[in-house]
């Protein structure tokens, strides 16, 4: 059920249920850090193997302070510069905080949302909610209260209403460990925040730090090969090609792909293929962003086999390869 009330809200979450949370990013799946059962509900909701690890959200630093053993300068100045806002900072995690939310990993994802309804739910429960996107695992994540509904017909879950997210493609994930002299940075997820505009704001404050590009695989075990799936073939079109062409490469393409990588389905159709609608996106990738998953939901209900998407030239920069990290995860096939 969609609704505008805070407090049924928090009713729901103090009683173990899981919530639909609006965020700027995506809308998520909320339930109390508190209540083991609601955790273990939003796995079994969300049909998420036990080995990906959720983010929790605060209404503030003090409370992001309870969850980590670790609030150095840097920590401490990337949360002013970029809280409330689309950046989780991956911490060594304090008691408070479940194995079972980070997957038996020692460090937390913590995340103050930049959108008033979520802070003022985060403020009236005043206890920090773990919220993954609200999408089945390894489908296309929900930037609207009603992709949310559809998402989990068959549940009974309230959906908190906040509009359509802003921003459109989740949070830049970044690892952080600090000493006292140093911080070690890695970007575990792209996002909105871009490394060159942390990079920047570290060097102006004039805090030592590095970027890693290397990351260890049991340090990010939801870094997956597939995820964001639409409900039929996502196919990305990297050449110049006719459309006959790319119909029977697709046919015979599809044929060849496993059913499962990585726990995530492969998204792929039984009989052959023949048509496909295209999806289009902004050429700003501000906007790319923002459409980009309520598009990859619509033009796959328009009655077609597949969805093709054309990379193009213009599709440079760091912006952007956010957006094709996740569209290449959607795409069942790159051709
Ligand atoms: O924008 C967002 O981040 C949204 C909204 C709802 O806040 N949430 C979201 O959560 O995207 P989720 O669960 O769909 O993605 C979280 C990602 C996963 O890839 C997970 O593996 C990674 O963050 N993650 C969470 N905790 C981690 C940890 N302790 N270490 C490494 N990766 C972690
Ligand atoms: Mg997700």
């Amino acid at each position: 059920m969609i609704g505008s009330n805070v407090e049924i809200a928090a009713q729901k979450l103090a009683q173990g249920e899981v919530v639909g949370m609006p965020t700027e990013t995506v809308y998520g799946l909320a339930a109390r850090i508190d209540i083991p059962e609601a955790i273990e509900k939003i796995f079994k909701t969300k049909e998420r193997p036990f080995f990906d690890p959720l983010i929790v959200h605060v209404h503030s630093t003090e409370q992001a302070q309870t969850l980590t053993t670790m609030w150095g300068d840097v920590t401490k100045a990337l949360a002013k510069k970029f809280w409330p806002g689309p950046l989780t900072m991956v911490l060594a995690k304090s008691d408070k905080v479940s194995d079972v939310i980070t997957s038996g990993l020692a460090s937390v994802g913590v995340r103050m949302p930049a959108h008033p309804v979520a802070l003022e739910l985060l403020r009236t429960v005043n206890i920090p909610l773990a919220a993954p996107s609200a999408n089945k695992f390894g489908k296309t994540s929900p930037t609207s209260a009603k992709h949310v509904q559809t998402e989990f017909q068959k549940e009974d879950i309230y959906i908190l209403e906040g509009a359509d997210c802003e921003i459109g493609i989740e949070s830049t994930v970044l690892l952080v460990k600090e000493n006292p002299h140093n911080a070690e940075l890695s970007i575990l997820r792209a996002g909105h925040i871009l490394q060159s505009e942390i990079e920047e704001y570290l060097e102006l404050e004039e805090l030592h730090f590095e970027f890693l590009t290397k990351v260890d695989k049991k340090e990010s075990p939801g870094h997956l090969k597939h995820h964001y799936m639409p409900d039929i073939p996502l196919v990305i079109v990297n050449s110049c090609r006719e459309e006959p062409e790319i119909v029977e490469i697709v046919n015979q393409r599809l044929q060849e792909l496993p059913d499962v990588v990585e726990d995530v389905k492969i998204v792929k159709p039984q009989n052959g293929v023949k048509t496909f609608s295209e999806l289009r996106l902004s050429s700003d990738p501000v906007v790319a962003a923002r459409e980009l998953y309520g598009k990859m939901r619509s033009v796959a209900e328009e009655g077609h086999d597949f969805i093709v998407f054309y990379k193009n030239d213009l599709h440079q920069g760091e912006r952007w390869s956010a957006i094709f990290d996740r569209l290449n995860k959607a795409a069942s096939l790159i051709i």
